[in-house]
């Protein structure tokens, strides 16, 4: 349980549209007055941030999956620690581009690493704060690797792709992975159909999360 404050995760396989919409909700909620913080992971503050080029760099092709999960847990400490759990405690909406689910979905139905690992890391990590709803933006991989190789041609920065390098195997597994989570986890998780419009999805999202926020969350001051 979070004190205060509501936490949102958005999760997907790669190019699902996530960061697209998690963006468009955070305008929602800010032209609203709630006090919005919108982060990410791997990432969100500067040492994840440093952890985060590491995990990403497609010259650290020779990363084991195990220090692989150990890093995202690593990041996911000092995020939580330093950004995530302030943040509710202030009684403010957390909205985070993935978290735990995408450790599960990746490192144990994508690596097929034990999954007991990684729930003991992913409980260490958060310190008790878990998310309050999870949007999940269902994609076909293959549509979505296709939209994110796009965006890193595009990109001036640093080539984030190690992951988009996986077989398209790797990502059927990680959605299949996320599917069954929702299954697992029906009151948490809300679906979305990756294939629909920006506009129609930003609405189905928006319509989905204003129904479920409690009363009495932090305004911007
Ligand atoms: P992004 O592309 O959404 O910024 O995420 C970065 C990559 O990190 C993406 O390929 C998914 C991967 N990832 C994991 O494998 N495990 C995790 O726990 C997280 C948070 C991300």
């Amino acid at each position: 349980m979070n004190t205060l404050g509501y936490f949102i995760t958005f999760e997907g396989v790669e190019g699902s549209g996530k960061s697209t919409q998690i963006r468009y909700l955070s305008n929602s909620l800010i032209s609203r007055n709630l006090s919005t913080t919108l982060t990410r992971e791997p990432g969100g503050c500067p040492i994840a941030d440093k952890i985060r080029a590491i995990l990403l760099d497609a010259d650290n092709s020779a990363m084991s999956a195990m220090a692989e999960l150990m890093l995202y847990a690593a990041a996911r400490a000092q995020h939580v620690n330093e950004v995530i759990a302030p943040a509710l405690s202030d009684g403010g909406i957390v909205l985070c581009d993935r978290f735990c689910d995408a450790t599960v979905a990746y490192q144990s139905y994508g690596r097929g690493l034990d999954r007991s690992i990684i729930d003991t890391l992913n409980s260490h990590a958060c310190s008790g704060i878990s998310p309050d709803l999870t949007v999940l933006i269902d994609c076909d991989p293959r549509v979505g690797l296709e939209r994110a190789r796009r965006r890193i041609e595009l990109s001036s920065g640093p080539r984030e792709e190690r992951f988009e390098l996986e077989a398209i195997a790797f990502h059927q597994r990680v959605r299949s992975g996320y599917n069954q989570l929702a299954i697992d986890e029906p009151q948490r998780f809300v679906i979305v159909d990756g294939a629909g419009t920006v506009e129609g999805i930003a609405l189905e999202i928006s319509a989905a999360v204003l129904a479920r926020i409690p009363e009495g969350l932090r305004a911007i001051s």
